[in-house]
């Protein structure tokens, strides 16, 4: 049956059983690699917010894995309401937990231009983590401007303006439960 798909979007590019998938395998590498280890889980507010939930949640239906795996949260900004990242990258809101001496997973919904990996990379390591990972659902290789570790990739984004799962057009979208392809009219010329 055709889906019907809200004003603005013009076709599904990755549905929520491909997500789910990705969010399954990001979460069998860490379990692996952080095996009776207590972790933090770090997601990136506000387009990471589904993300980490659901790796979360994916870590704990796997086997053998982490003791105990912790949620923080921090909120950061480098797009406004543009459509492209400004490279730069403002702290909005920190994490709660002291990171000194934990295992820390930082949980991105994409990495483009990669200054905001690359900031957050820079501002937990200065505090002296046990040891620092990323994991990104979705890489967007075509504009790195920063080569930025990726330690755990779900996806490989298409070169296109991307919504939903989390990721917004000026705050619009993010509940979509899929990734989509904005129409390009919505987008400024
Ligand atoms: C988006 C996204 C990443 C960042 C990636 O956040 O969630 O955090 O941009 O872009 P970069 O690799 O080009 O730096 P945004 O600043 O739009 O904030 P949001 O998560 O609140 O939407």
């Amino acid at each position: 049956m055709q889906q019907t798909l809200p004003p603005g979007i013009e076709r599904v590019l990755i549905d929520a059983r491909e997500i789910a998938a990705a969010n399954a395998r990001m979460a069998a590498e860490i379990a692996r690699d952080y095996a009776g280890l207590s972790i933090v889980l770090v997601g990136v507010l506000k387009g990471a917010v589904f993300v980490t939930a659901d790796l979360a949640r994916a870590l704990a239906d796997v086997p053998g894995g982490p003791t105990d795996v912790q949620l923080d949260f921090i909120a950061v900004s480098s797009y406004g309401n543009a459509h492209r990242s400004s490279g730069e990258v403002r702290l909005i809101q920190d994490t709660t937990h002291h990171i000194e001496g934990r295992h820390v997973v930082v949980v991105e919904d994409i990495v483009d231009n990669g200054h905001t990996l690359h900031y957050l990379r820079g501002m937990l390591g200065n505090r002296k983590p046990a040891s620092l990972r990323a994991a990104v659902l979705l890489d967007k290789p075509y504009h790195r401007a920063l080569d930025v570790p990726i330690d755990y990739t779900g996806l490989t984004c298409p070169d296109e303006f991307v919504v939903g799962y989390g990721l917004d057009y000026q705050e619009r979208y993010r509940t979509l439960p899929y990734l989509a392809k904005l129409r390009p009219e919505v987008l400024p010329a």
